[in-house]
């Protein structure tokens, strides 16, 4: 693989994302060789830190958060002496000026050209005076390259992520913009286009003559935990559809791109996100479904009701859980519903695209103990990761009983597959922007959330349905799917 040098600027060096999810990243490329020997990290937080107590923090956080087990401790702590720490506040233009000072020298030292990668990991409040400031103190001059990785959340709304993409844009320009959703570097994620496209069998029955519907469940056991302050004004919609759920109905639904290139596949999802067709008043009860978690049990584990929550506001009305049903209106889709799912505290933790085809007229197999179970190609995106494909076959040693049986790939994760994270900074630092979203598809996504929204919060608690920790979901969310002779498929 192609391999640049360049020099890593990381905003919340010492910030949990940096630890739980970069330096294991940034470690797993190193030791594959799939960065630049050259390449160096400076770290920025708000804390004073000496440089071996950095490197010291840098090394734990691989010790204790890469996929598997590091045996080599030279080679971790030739790592760690690629990074480097200076303490910043980020309203400071001083402090931009000891940076770039700080950059310049190193950048000789080592031979590195200006190739600069600016990584974001703090609160997007930030976002847009952080960009400017690094403009205003010429640190995205040079004769290399300079890109800007941002985390979610971009905006909480269109008009809020219409103002953050104003202000990043004074400093950087859409090509140089990397905006993360991370379920974009899932593994099985970015295989939904290879199955799709790479295979007669699939792509001649993808459409609305074969297929059913789809299901896109993103079902998680965990709870709010420490980020009520967020999370209790967010609500699942904003935190889980408006990203990563919808990103996964644009790679299921997106047409053939002319290229495998950024552009075209962008093209491609944003044509998607324009055919969506957006609920407003009525629709959005009629199909859309907002839960909150009561009490229960999670592997015998007794939890608390989301209201009780350290840090929830006890008459919260947040909605925990989202369930719904999309319509997106194209020739290939028409009548095909899309069901999607999230929610924290459910029965387990399970991402997964399930895709249903038609059945076979029933006039063969058909008796009344014996109903046809539908085909089913099922993509498992997290934690198993792989593929199944539900089939009817004969049942062994019967005249004509048929029976759903299952044809199972299941990725071997002994090595431990490359984390989300490991994948989108590779494709940062090759200026691959393929799987990262475009300011389109963000401003798209909002539009088709933010109707929703309105409708919701204009509700009073009565409209709020109920699910026990530990469970698959309200009930008004299987209605929705009964109501069109559907149900999930809970596939275990
Ligand atoms: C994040 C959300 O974007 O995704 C979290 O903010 C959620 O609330 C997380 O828990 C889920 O990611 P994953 O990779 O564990 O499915």
């Amino acid at each position: 693989k192609k391999k640049n040098p360049f020099v890593m600027v990381l905003f919340g060096g010492a910030g949990d994302l940096a630890k739980r999810k970069l330096f294991p990243a940034l470690y797993g490329l190193y030791r594959n060789g799939f960065i630049h020997e050259h390449f160096s990290v400076i770290g920025l937080g708000r804390s004073r830190k000496g440089q071996e107590e950095y490197r010291q923090i840098v090394r734990q956080s691989v010790n204790e958060h890469f996929r598997m087990s590091v045996n080599d401790p030279e080679e971790l702590n030739s790592f760690s002496m690629k990074f480097d720490y200076i303490s910043l506040d980020v309203h400071d233009l001083d402090g931009y000026q000891r940076l770039r000072e700080w950059l310049e020298i190193r950048e000789k030292e080592v031979n590195i050209p200006v190739n600069r990668l600016f990584y974001l990991a703090i609160s997007p409040k930030l976002f847009g005076q952080v960009s400017k400031n690094l403009k205003i103190a010429g640190l995205t001059e040079g004769n290399g390259w300079n890109r800007l990785v941002i985390e979610k959340p971009f905006g909480h709304d269109y008009e809020s992520a219409k103002e953050l993409n104003n202000q990043i844009r004074t400093s950087f320009a859409e090509e140089e913009i990397y905006r993360i959703d991370h379920y974009l570097g899932k593994e099985m994620v970015q295989n939904i286009q290879m199955i799709r496209f790479a295979n007669t069998l699939f792509e001649n029955m993808w459409n609305n003559r074969y297929i059913s519907n789809i299901q896109i469940t993103a079902s998680e056991t965990v709870g709010v935990g420490d980020r009520a302050q967020y999370y209790d004004h967010a609500g699942a919609l904003r935190d889980m559809v408006q990203n990563h759920i919808l990103q996964m109905v644009t790679l299921v639904a997106m047409e053939p791109p002319s290229r495998l290139k950024p552009e075209a596949i962008h093209d491609e999802k944003v044509k998607v996100l324009r055919s969506l067709r957006r609920w407003k008043n009525e629709d959005v009860l009629q199909n859309m479904i907002r839960g909150q978690y009561t009490k229960g049990f999670i592997g015998g584990q007794p939890l608390p009701s989301y209201r009780e929550e350290e840090g929830v506001q006890n008459d919260s009305v947040n909605e925990t859980f989202v369930s719904g049903r999309l319509l997106i209106d194209n020739f290939r889709w028409s009548g095909v519903p899309f069901y999607i799912r999230t929610g924290k505290r459910m029965y387990r933790k399970e991402t997964v695209v399930v895709v249903q085809f038609k059945n076979v007229p029933d006039n063969l197999y058909f008796n009344k103990n014996n109903a046809l179970e539908p085909n089913l190609l099922i993509i498992n995106i997290n934690p198993k990761e792989g593929l199944s494909l539900q089939i009817n076959a004969k049942q062994p040693g019967t005249v004509s009983e048929v029976v759903p049986i299952r044809m199972d790939f299941c990725h071997d994760s002994k090595e431990g597959l490359p984390e989300a994270y490991e994948s989108l900074l590779h494709d940062a630092t090759e200026g691959d922007r393929t799987y990262f979203t475009h300011w389109e598809e963000v401003a798209l996504a909002w539009k088709f959330i933010d109707p929703i929204r309105k409708v919701w919060d204009g509700l009073d608690e009565s409209t709020l349905s109920y699910y026990e920790a530990g469970s698959t979901g309200p009930k008004e969310s299987d209605l929705l799917l009964k109501k069109e002779g559907f149900h999930w498929h809970d596939l275990g």
